[in-house]
């Protein structure tokens, strides 16, 4: 992460320094589109992230540069002072909601950069919603504890975004340990943390991007939540969770082909997240694989949250022999992420980067999977 430049850029812009706080985007193991279903996810922190430096500038207003975008915005701290530009919006709307929980936040100044690549599935907006959450309650000294700030992060996408997310990446942000995931309960809230070191058993984690970007905003994401909503009030319950295939069979013929589809895959992939993390404390990788294979393509005929590209990758992965691969994050866009063996990580990079690039005219980007630690100040 861009630590120095962040630095110079403020003291550049503010005359002096501040404080200085990170946080990581994350991937996630398996467990997608559960979290807003009250399920499992199985997210990790990464060291890809955010950094920014803070200082409060005795005024009230919050003065930020966004160093990658080369943009400045000055925003207030009233709800009619919303900014314009999105990148501000998360930042504001973490003061906004800091606010509402009764938090007192003035002016600040504040620079910040990521490496998270945007779009990718790798949670960039939840980085740097933690970022600011984590910041101002250490500066503020406001008491707020960390499932508070993660709550702050994803009431931002709520009501300044525009994405009814759930709460799996503001968790991870938060939450992350170097070396281990986490299997989060998402109705109880409770946690776990899982060491996770595929290399120690022979396997490497690895993100292949397909590039193609993904828009969650005011969008599909949305429509896919409303559909398990729909299912589980007829259902009579609160959540997707816990419901059955035999349930849900049951009632087929009153809800849409579409919903059906939606719930089917939501239902498959409880099941999945458990048998995950069963496997992994008897070191079974092999069925770690095949539930990742079993989730992408429901994801890509159920939940329909694939494109080409990302179905492209996947079916290579298959072909290469690789152990498990599938679409990471929300979807539309974005990673696969691959569990490899060892001795056919190369090959199999070196093969779909030239099938990737002949089919669709540039390689897919990779990311090696480094699990790192969450939320912290760095000075
Ligand atoms: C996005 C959302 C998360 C989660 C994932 C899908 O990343 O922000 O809350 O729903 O999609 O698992």
């Amino acid at each position: 992460m861009n630590v120095n430049v962040v630095e110079q850029k403020f003291c550049e812009r503010f005359g002096d320094k501040g404080m200085l706080f990170a946080s990581p985007g994350r991937i996630n193991l398996i467990g997608e589109h559960t979290d807003y279903n009250g399920g499992f996810v199985f997210p990790g922190a990464i060291d890809k992230g955010m950094v920014a430096m803070i200082k409060p500038n005795g005024l009230d207003v919050v003065r930020a540069y966004a160093v990658d975008l080369d943009d400045y915005v000055e925003f207030g701290l009233r709800e009619e002072d919303a900014p314009a530009a999105s990148w501000a919006r998360y930042i504001f709307g973490v003061c906004r909601e800091i606010q509402k929980r009764g938090g007192q936040v003035k002016g600040f100044d504040t620079t910040f950069s990521g490496d998270v690549p945007l779009g990718a599935g790798m949670s960039s907006s939840a980085a740097l919603e933690s970022t600011f959450a984590n910041a101002l309650n250490d500066i503020y000294e406001l008491g707020i504890d960390r499932f508070e700030l993660a709550r702050i992060g994803q009431s931002t996408e709520h009501n300044y975004c525009g994405v009814k997310c759930g709460i799996m990446d503001q968790f991870a942000s938060v939450f992350g340990k170097a070396g281990h995931l986490m299997r989060l309960d998402c109705r109880s809230m409770e946690f776990e943390y899982f060491p996770f070191n595929p290399e120690e058993h022979g396997y490497k984690l690895v993100l292949l991007d397909s590039v193609v970007k993904h828009e969650l905003v005011g969008s599909p994401y949305n429509d896919r939540r409303a559909s398990c909503e729909r299912v589980a009030a007829k259902l009579g319950q609160e959540f997707l969770r816990g419901a059955t295939m035999a349930q849900l069979d049951a009632i087929k013929g009153e809800i849409s082909e579409e919903d059906y589809k939606r719930a089917r895959y939501v239902i498959g992939e409880e099941q999945r997240v458990l048998d995950v993390c069963a496997a992994l404390e008897r070191g079974d990788y092999e069925t770690v694989g095949r539930r990742m294979y079993e989730t992408h393509w429901g994801m890509s005929k159920d939940y329909e949250v694939s494109c080409e590209e990302l179905d492209f990758l996947a079916t290579l992965a298959e072909e290469c022999g690789v152990t498990g691969s599938r679409i990471m994050g929300g979807g539309f866009g974005g990673c696969t992420i691959n569990l490899v063996r060892a001795e056919l990580y190369e090959g199999f990079l070196a093969t779909a980067k030239a099938r990737f690039a002949e089919r669709y005219g540039h390689e897919p980007k990779v990311y090696s999977v480094v699990i790192s630690d969450g939320a912290r100040r760095i000075n």
